[in-house]
């Protein structure tokens, strides 16, 4: 089987999950990454053995431990596909000065706006929407999750309207420049952005959101309000969390009470980082009032869009259909395989 070669521009955050994600993947070689500034994430992929590639002016050539592969360029010319993790604004701007007149397919991260992209992407939505396309954006942490449950909702019961607040964490946990670091935030742009962007993925879905930035790095959490076409029950909507892929029901009554709980679970039950990649939903904070149904529900913001990742490089290079990639990215990454029971 020929390999699909992947090279990734910025190793932070999501890059350095992405390069370690695709090291897991049989069909796809990691040909390098970018480095730019001399600092221990880029010495950890040098011991990983990981190629790096210096962007110009960032010299790392001469620092101890880094033996530098090339420069961008050179990573750009060997690979089929770039996944672009830089901070928000650069990918754009990358686009035009290395992907465009290389006629490079690259996939965007959800700081990017969605007119940098053909399509915006998360595999269970809208798969094959995004297949063979040059660009595509894969969407941010918040609206990663809100798609993952409002897409198994509407298929269930049909969505008529939703409202949403979004709980936001104030920085990542090793960033120490963010915050807030004692104050609540509200953002104020009604709706918060995070509606359209769901709607960048299910055109089709009604929904108004509201955000706050609050001082925790370990997750956010959304509550969610959704008005449906048919009356939903709390064992319906619980059951069909249960089993939709990359979704996870957690219990208050085992006491998983909050963030807190979950992200310790994540490092109990093994997971690399102690990353959680599903939307995690509490059982309890499920509830209806008539047709609308409830939830509440907390996203790791590090690690849910690392496996949209991997299923977009495959869709984008036309390699596998939707089911048989989001199984088999699932299996690569201890993801489990909720949804696939007849596999
Ligand atoms: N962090 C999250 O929770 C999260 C979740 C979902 C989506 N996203 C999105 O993912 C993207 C990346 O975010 P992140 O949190 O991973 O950022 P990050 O941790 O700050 O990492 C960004 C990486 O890009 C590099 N970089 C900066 N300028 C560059 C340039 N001109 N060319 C090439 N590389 C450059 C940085 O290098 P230096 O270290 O040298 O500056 C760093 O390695 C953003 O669009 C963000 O909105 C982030």
């Amino acid at each position: 089987m020929k390999k699909i070669k992947v090279g990734i521009v910025g190793y932070g955050t999501i890059g350095k999950r992405v390069a370690d994600a695709i090291m897991l993947q049989d069909d796809m070689e990691l040909v390098g990454v970018t480095g730019r500034t001399y600092n221990w994430k880029i010495r950890t992929a040098h011991r990983k053995g990981i190629p790096i590639y210096v962007v110009p002016g960032h010299e790392l050539d001469g620092k101890p431990g880094i033996n530098i592969a090339g420069t961008i360029e050179d990573l750009l010319s060997k690979v089929d596909i770039i996944v672009d993790t830089a901070p928000k604004k650069v990918g754009a701007a990358n686009k035009e000065t290395y992907y465009i007149p290389r006629k490079l397919k690259a996939i965007f991260q959800g700081g990017e706006k969605a007119k940098v992209a053909e399509a915006s992407f998360v595999a269970q939505c809208n798969y094959d929407a995004c297949k063979g396309k040059q660009f595509v954006r894969v969407v941010s942490c918040n609206t990663t999750g809100l798609c993952r449950t409002l897409h198994a909702v509407d298929t269930k019961f049909g969505i008529k309207e939703v409202y949403a607040t979004m709980v936001r964490r104030g920085a990542d946990p090793w960033d120490t420049d963010s915050g807030p670091i004692n104050a609540i935030v509200p953002v104020l742009e009604l709706p918060s952005h995070h509606g359209p962007d769901v709607q960048s993925v299910l055109p089709k879905i009604a929904i108004f959101t509201t955000a706050m930035s609050v001082s925790t790095t370990l997750m956010h959490v959304h509550t969610v309000t959704c008005e449906c076409k048919r009356t939903p029950t709390v064992e319906e909507a619980v059951e069909l969390f249960n089993n939709t892929t990359r979704i996870r029901v957690v219990y208050n009554e085992s006491q998983v009470k909050s963030t807190a709980e979950i992200m310790e679970l994540a490092k109990d039950i093994g997971a690399p980082r102690g990353d959680m990649p599903e939307i995690c939903i509490w059982k309890e904070a499920v509830g209806c009032v008539g047709n609308k149904l409830l939830w509440i529900q907390a996203i790791h913001q590090e690690s849910d869009v690392i496996c949209e990742n991997i299923d977009a490089i495959r869709c984008m290079m036309n390699t596998m259909g939707a089911e048989e990639s989001i199984l088999k990215t699932n299996r690569a990454l201890g993801i489990p395989d909720r949804g696939f029971a007849e596999h």
